[in-house]
């Protein structure tokens, strides 16, 4: 303060004779006030906050005015559609930083990259179809990040890559049908993670993703909810009460295409997403009649001829089973019976052969009596 009463001094020296005139006392109160708040004029700030929210503005209040002590910068309720890129180059001592409910409909990939102390970063209810992914870099002190109600389809590999730091993070609301797993492994300390009111697709494209989810939970962390919106017979249902064993088709998918990269090309196109996936109490349960969608076109056929399959082969073998038993129980029926009538025949026989012998026996006595 005392430097800028001094340059006003300097300057009405300058323009006047010995005494201050009423020129310059209105120089230097314009200045004091300007410069000693230091405060874009439609933002309230105080030492480290400065809260520029809700006046419907559509070009950033002049930020350079800010001392570079502030902490706090909230810009919500606006009607930013872009930013410039060196939006926040002079505020490198920001910890928090308030962006949301705006129309941003995309942001520069380094606007962000020299505020290497912020730690909560909210972009919430803004317009944002896609992020660049070194958006983040230069961010390493993040904590919490909001990117809840956009329009994002996608969070690209990368973008998260340096955030161990980072505790809390909303993707709530957006157009999300999958991720990729290993976008959000770098995240080793996320303690809460939300995911709800996204079109999740619960093929084998999230399955990698809800694994890391299940490790996440298993860790302590919290997720809100990830409802299936397709497959059509997972509607409404919790990915994580699906269980893993839905997904073992996806390696033989896996193995089929022919390893990660057939995979991936088979995932581009709309069908092949949600193939063959073998839900049999669903596929034996529902009507034929209902509208047949991709992921059903694809994977009941299967699951239904496999079906048949099993009974068929069921069946001849079980067949076979009972010709063999039925022959065997006939075959020891004849020999059983056959025996018996031998046996019979044979003791019919025995004791006739027995008398003849004991005559011949008696015969030869008598003979030798006589004699
Ligand atoms: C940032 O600060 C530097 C030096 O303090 C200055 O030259 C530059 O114009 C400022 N940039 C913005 C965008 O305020
Ligand atoms: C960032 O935070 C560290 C530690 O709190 C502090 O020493 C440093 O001055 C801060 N940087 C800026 C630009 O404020
Ligand atoms: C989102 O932002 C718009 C425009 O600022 C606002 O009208 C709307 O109420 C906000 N919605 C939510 C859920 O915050």
């Amino acid at each position: 303060m005392w430097l800028i009463a001094g340059t006003a001094k300097r300057h009405c020296k300058g323009t006047t004779q010995n005494s201050l005139s009423v020129h310059c006392v209105l120089y230097f109160l314009l200045l004091h006030l300007h410069l000693c708040s230091s405060c874009p004029s439609i933002c309230v700030c105080s030492s480290t906050e400065a809260d520029c929210g809700g006046h419907d503005l559509i070009t950033l209040p002049a930020l350079s005015l800010l001392p570079s002590t502030i902490q706090t910068l909230l810009l919500p309720n606006n009607h930013f559609t872009s930013l410039p890129a060196s939006a926040f180059v002079n505020l490198s001592s920001l910890v928090r930083l308030d962006l949301s409910n705006n129309y941003l409909d995309n942001l520069p990939a380094h606007v962000f990259a020299e505020l290497a102390n912020l730690t909560d970063l909210s972009l919430r209810n803004n317009s944002l179809t896609a992020l660049d992914r070194d958006l983040l870099q230069g961010l390493g002190s993040l904590q919490r990040l909001d990117v809840s109600l956009n329009g994002l389809g996608t969070v690209p590999l990368g973008l998260l890559e340096h955030q161990h730091g980072l505790t809390w993070l909303s993707l709530a609301g957006n157009r999300l049908q999958a991720l990729n797993r290993a976008a959000f492994e770098p995240l080793e300390n996320l303690q809460h993670l939300e995911l709800g009111s996204n079109p999740w697709e619960c093929d084998c494209n999230l399955r990698d993703f809800k694994n890391w989810m299940e490790w996440l939970i298993y860790r302590g962390g919290y997720v809100d909810a990830v409802e299936c919106t397709l497959p059509k017979d997972l509607r409404g249902r919790d990915i994580r009460t699906v269980p893993v064993e839905m997904f073992n088709y996806c390696l033989q998918l896996d193995s089929e295409n022919g390893g990660g990269a057939g995979g991936t090309k088979g995932g581009s196109i709309p069908c092949a997403r949600a193939t063959t996936a073998p839900l049999p109490e669903t596929a034996v349960v529902q009507s034929e009649s209902e509208p047949v969608d991709c992921a059903r076109q694809r994977y009941r056929p299967v699951s239904v001829r496999r079906a048949i399959g099993t009974v068929v082969i069921a069946g001849v073998v079980c067949g076979i089973v009972c010709i063999m038993m039925v022959a065997a129980a006939a075959y020891g029926c004849i020999y059983a019976s056959l025996m018996a009538k031998y046996q019979r025949e044979l003791k019919k026989r025995q004791p006739l052969m027995g008398d003849a012998e004991a005559e011949a026996d008696s015969e030869e006595k008598q003979i030798s009596s006589v004699a």
